[in-house]
């Protein structure tokens, strides 16, 4: 039976480990929406180009040869068959991911490439911005997870080892770029469960999901 999970979320609300863990229990694989978008941004960065420069960055991001990991034990990824999976996690990339990710152009491009992967997979959960509202809404559960903007940084600081308190910054200047685009797509969708997880562990959140799977 076909089951496609969606999993949005703002950075630090435990969308990577609750969606990777997820995809295990349910036999599925994983999908990175974010890190599409970092791995694109990180083949720009590399090309020198100015990120003001639109047409440029979308010509880049058109011609980067992306290969996506899907497996929620190791996803792994390659842009221009470079290994960039330490690289997308970086300050630089995190500092422009949200700048690229604005581009319609660029948005419309890793969309389409997000429902192509999705179509051809029978169990997936896919964690992100938009998905439950404009990658997959058809999908069988869509989840908005949050927590408290301390709550966020705290658990986002204590993956990489940065100062939670440059975190806490960092976050809210992206969740606020986020969320301010002209015509939001990254919106919560409307139909989507709200799972505040400020407090829970990963385990309750899964199975919390898990139960709502199957009812
Ligand atoms: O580090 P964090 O978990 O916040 O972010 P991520 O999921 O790796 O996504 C990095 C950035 O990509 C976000 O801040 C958004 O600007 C962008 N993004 C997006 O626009 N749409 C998505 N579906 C996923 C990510």
């Amino acid at each position: 039976e076909r089951c496609v999970v969606a999993v949005d979320g703002p950075s630090g609300s435990g969308k990577s480990t609750v969606s990777r863990r997820l995809a295990t229990a349910i036999d599925g694989i994983y999908l990175d929406t974010g890190a599409m978008y970092r791995a694109i941004t990180w083949a720009v960065l590399q090309s020198g180009a100015d990120l003001s420069d639109v047409d440029t960055v979308v010509k880049i991001a058109m011609e980067t040869d992306l290969s996506i990991g899907t497996d929620p034990q190791a996803p792994h990824f390659e842009a221009n068959g470079v290994d960039v999976d330490a690289a997308i996690r970086g300050p630089e990339v995190t500092g422009a991911v949200s700048a690229v990710a604005a581009i319609p152009q660029v948005r419309a491009m890793l969309v389409q490439f997000q429902q192509d992967i999705i179509s051809g997979a029978p169990r997936i959960v896919v964690e992100g911005r938009d998905i439950a509202s404009v990658v997959a809404p058809n999908a069988d559960l869509k989840v908005y997870l949050t927590a408290s903007a301390a709550a966020r940084a705290q658990r986002r600081s204590a993956e990489d080892a940065t100062d939670v308190v440059a975190t806490e910054a960092d976050l809210a200047r992206r969740d606020q770029l986020d969320s301010s685009r002209a015509a939001d797509p990254l919106r919560q969708a409307s139909d989507a469960t709200t799972l505040d997880t400020t407090g829970m562990g990963i385990d309750e959140v899964v199975t919390q999901l898990l139960s709502m799977l199957n009812s």
